[in-house]
């Protein structure tokens, strides 16, 4: 366990005792010990990983880069059978076990485990946040953003993939894609184990998060009175409400690495190097091949071969990164930057593609149906709930349930393919200023807005447009690996997107129009945005002016290395994911997805790694 790993364990515990103390409440002083069993017992789990290769190998069939929900996928199905020998890449050190408290999420942005990468300055996107900017987090560690996202498995519509299959990419229609969510799959949630939509024994555990609040299961009484199904929403239909599958088990989080390394730690022929940064593909320049990568570790240069391909699963951001500093992208930029052009592709870094959420929906009640993160930490029946039987606020990330609205009624409204997802935040999550802040949040606008809220009952209703038309692009500042890339995602920049929010959010504010939500007082919190107070409260133009101001990228980047045939002039890599114009290289993670989908992209990414594993092994029969 990492040193903050058992500090912030010692800080749990230290409150059970302070606070039973205090109480002289001696039988929650009786459970340390167990407490203390139970912490250790757990954290063998995460002695599980597979141990950091120091041999002074060089040369391997396969070098993966990037220990992410594809890389890990990658890793561990390139490596069965045993015929193959596969390197595997990460710039991050080692999972620890405090990582799999689901609550303590919020805790593992902005620290060492993460990219913290920033976005530029916008007008559209958080144009209320701190310079304007968005924060953009992403896992450095092996398991990569896995071991801190949300959890939430959330598919994606069929006409999604069957878009994608319609421009020329072959095989990855819904019909193509499904049997990989699949195989991905250990499913745990008692009635979906044997759904035709839902697979069983796979790597990856999807289970409810044991904990549900009041709000969760009153938000899915409102949206029955609605008119609304409670639904599977990754399986035949996808308009709805439903409790959300999270890639957690037992109250646990379920991360690519523990899902696909963990099991094969003991593989002669399978070498993880951690602390591990790739800073260059080699590729030959009169051939064209790709034959290894440079990386750096410990403050030293390293080499390594690929006798049959290198495969780039460094995630959104860092995959065009990685492919600009080896000399393919956009010509012209990378002569800017004094990049020498192996191969001009005019797509690499375009095409990023989001998703935008307001963060200012909020609704008060007379009741409280959730409990703050202040209260959740202060109350030392929560850690003995949680580090005893995995139960307890402690089990979720505050997000419980999820909905799927077509908007009927208005222009974007298309019969069974829903626009637009609201998650319903347990605990609002924003009223509290340490969470605040991890989104840029000022304190001047924290204590107009967000701070009259502290005392109050009030949740909170994180909203977006399932398929944005906005796209961004992501371009080097330099040539140097250790300057993050400029992220322009443009959220929000397309009048459309921000019509469709606007839209979502009157959905919303009729939910407290059920006799679910009168019985308790749910009402919308009506202080005027700062900023916006000039427009009537509640009309287009309001809305439009919030939603500038206050929203956030959601955290969805991909896109950056399209997928489509070559006659697409952005597009990147084949349906092969090979890269256009060299060879015996592949991005293979989110990457290359040609549009975004209507849903959250961990098993997107878990699909795209499956599927390309396949494809992969099909160019190297034995
Ligand atoms: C805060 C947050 C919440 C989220 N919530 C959800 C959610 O609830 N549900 C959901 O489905 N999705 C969620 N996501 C998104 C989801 O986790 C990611 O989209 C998904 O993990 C992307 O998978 P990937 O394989 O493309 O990349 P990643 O999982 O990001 O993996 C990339 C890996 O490559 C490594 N790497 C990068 N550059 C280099 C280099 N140069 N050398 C070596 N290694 C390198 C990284 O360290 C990382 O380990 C969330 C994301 C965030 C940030
Ligand atoms: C690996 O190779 C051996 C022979 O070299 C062969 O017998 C075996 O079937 C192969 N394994 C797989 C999974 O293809
Ligand atoms: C879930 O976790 C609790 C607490 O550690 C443990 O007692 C129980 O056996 C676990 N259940 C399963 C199915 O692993």
């Amino acid at each position: 366990m990492s040193a903050r790993g058992i500090l912030l364990m010692a800080a749990a515990v230290a409150t059970v005792l302070l606070r039973a103390a205090r109480a002289s409440d001696q039988s929650r002083v009786d459970q340390v010990p167990s407490i203390f069993a139970h912490i250790m017992r757990e954290e063998q789990i995460y002695t599980r990983e597979p141990c950091d290769d120091d041999s002074a190998a060089d040369a391997f069939d396969f070098v993966v880069v990037g220990a992410g929900a594809a890389g890990c996928v990658l890793a561990n199905r390139l490596s069965e059978g045993g015929n193959w020998t596969v390197l595997l890449l990460e710039a991050g050190g080692s999972e620890t076990y405090s990582m799999s408290v689901p609550y303590f999420m919020g805790r593992l942005q902005q620290t060492e485990f993460n990219w913290n990468y920033r976005t530029v300055p916008s007008d559209t996107v958080g144009a209320g946040l701190a310079g304007k900017i968005n924060y953009c987090p992403k896992g450095k560690i092996v398991g990569g953003t896995t071991v801190l996202n949300a959890m939430c498995v959330i598919r994606g519509h069929r006409k999604d993939f069957d878009r994608w299959e319609a421009i020329g990419n072959t095989g990855w229609g819904y019909e193509g894609v499904l049997p990989y969510f699949r195989k991905m799959e250990d499913m745990q949630i008692p009635h979906l184990k044997n759904s035709k939509y839902h697979g069983r024994g796979g790597p990856i555990k999807i289970d409810y998060f044991p904990y549900q609040s009041e709000l969760s299961k009153l938000v899915i009484q409102a949206g029955k009175e609605m008119g609304y199904e409670e639904l599977d929403y990754n399986g035949e239909k996808m308009t709805g409400f439903g409790r959300v599958q999270t890639t957690s088990f037992n109250g646990t989080r379920w991360s690519a690495s523990r899902g696909y390394l963990h099991p094969i730690r003991h593989r002669k022929n399978f070498f993880l190097r951690k602390r591990s940064l790739v800073y260059k593909i080699l590729i030959n320049d009169g051939t064209k091949t790709a034959f290894g990568v440079k990386y750096r570790r410990d403050g030293k240069s390293f080499t390594v071969f690929a006798r049959r391909e290198v495969i780039v699963s460094a995630g959104p951001i860092a995959a065009p990164q990685l492919l600009m500093l080896s000399g393919v992208g956009p010509k012209e930029h990378l002569q800017k930057l004094k990049i020498p052009v192996i191969h001009d592709l005019p797509g690499v870094g375009r095409n990023l593609l989001n998703h935008g959420a307001y963060l200012g929906l909020i609704f008060t009640t007379d009741k409280p149906l959730s409990r703050t993160p202040p209260q959740v930490y202060g109350d030392a029946a929560n850690y003995v709930d949680y580090f005893t039987a995995h139960r307890g606020p402690l089990s979720s990330v505050g997000i419980e349930t999820v909905s799927f609205h077509e908007l009927k009624g208005t222009e974007f409204y298309s019969p069974g393919y829903p626009r637009f997802e609201s998650q319903y935040v347990s605990s609002t999550l924003i009223v509290n200023r340490e969470t605040a802040g991890g989104f840029r949040i000022p304190p001047r606008l924290y204590d107009t807005y967000f701070k009259p809220l502290e005392n109050k009952n009030s949740f909170q209703v994180y909203v977006f447009d399932l398929r944005p038309k906005s796209v961004g692009k992501l371009t080097l500042a330099d040539n140097n690996i250790d300057t993050p890339p400029i992220i322009d995602t443009n959220v929000f920049g397309e009048e459309e997107d921000v019509k469709v929010t606007i839209a979502g959010i009157r959905e919303m504010i009729k939910m407290m129009d059920t006799p679910s939500f009168k019985k308790v007082g749910g009402k919308l919190y009506d202080t005027p945005l700062p900023g916006c107070e000039t427009y009537a409260f509640g009309s287009d133009d309001y809305w439009k002016c919030a939603i500038h101001k206050l929203s956030v990228i959601f955290y969805h980047e991909s896109g950056t290395c399209k997928m489509a045939p070559i006659s697409d002039k952005m597009s990147v890599v084949s349906p092969e994911l090979k890269v256009h114009g060299i060879r015996n290289l592949r991005v293979i993670d989110t990457s290359i997805m040609p549009f975004m989908v209507s849903g959250h992209l961990s098993v997107t990414g878990y699909m795209i790694g499956e599927k390309g594993s396949d494809l992969v092994k099909k160019d190297h029969v034995l």
